[in-house]
């Protein structure tokens, strides 16, 4: 991704109707190329104006947010994390099968026994969130796994955590084909995921 301003669209690392039956094809088109694009555009106006923020990375503008200048700092925080968040999300599902392996599963059966069990407390997480946010896999500096909820476009970014693999809960995501079927959506997700890239970014992962 390029990672300083002027920040891009991303392109999907697969087809729009390749997560079919599972996210429909409609729904990938109006959540990245309009949901996603409009935090893009609207965070680049944002820091347009201010071009001792070009270089700075996504991830700066999220922790440092209140370096910024106060009228600036709320709709950066909301649109820097939107940008942040559909970026992890769209690019850690694939049209391929896929399972977690090595590091990642391994740190899986220690904090929850199982991939089962990550599954159920991930989904708890996410269908019992209140309002619009994301249900969160994160990685604390030692590596350790934990979930967290985050609402509208927060992130564990100021937590000293890293998000491995986030589930988007806002109604955008599933709402044209589940309407209030949360725990079906949910279900259907888990299905495309790809375990390879969750797995790349556990262990590369830095915090710096
Ligand atoms: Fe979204």
């Amino acid at each position: 991704m390029h990672n300083h301003f002027p920040f891009i669209l991303p392109q999907l690392p697969y087809s729009i109707n390749s997560l079919e039956p599972y996210i429909d094809e409609e729904t990938v088109y109006i959540h990245h190329f309009m949901h996603e694009k409009k935090y893009i555009d609207t965070l680049n106006s944002l820091i347009e104006p201010y071009p001792q923020f070009y270089l700075w990375t996504l991830e700066k503008l999220i922790r440092d947010t209140k370096c910024l200048p106060s009228q600036i700092q709320q709709d950066v925080r909301n649109n820097a994390g939107g940008v942040y968040n559909h970026y992890l999300y769209f690019n850690s599902l694939t049209d391929k099968l896929s399972q977690p392996n090595g590091k990642l599963l391994a740190e899986i059966n220690n904090q929850f026994g199982s991939l089962y069990n990550l599954k159920e407390q991930l989904k708890a997480s996410a269908t019992s969130l209140f309002g619009s946010g994301y249900a969160v896999l994160a990685k604390n500096k030692k590596g350790k796994l934990s979930i967290r909820q985050c609402a509208n476009q927060d992130t564990v970014l100021g937590c000293n955590l890293m998000p491995v693999l986030i589930i988007d809960m806002w109604e955008h995501s599933y709402y044209l084909k589940y309407q209030n079927q949360r725990n079906e959506y949910f279900d259907n997700w888990f299905k495309v995921i790809n375990w390879d890239v969750v797995e790349n970014i556990y262990n590369m992962y830095n915090f710096t």
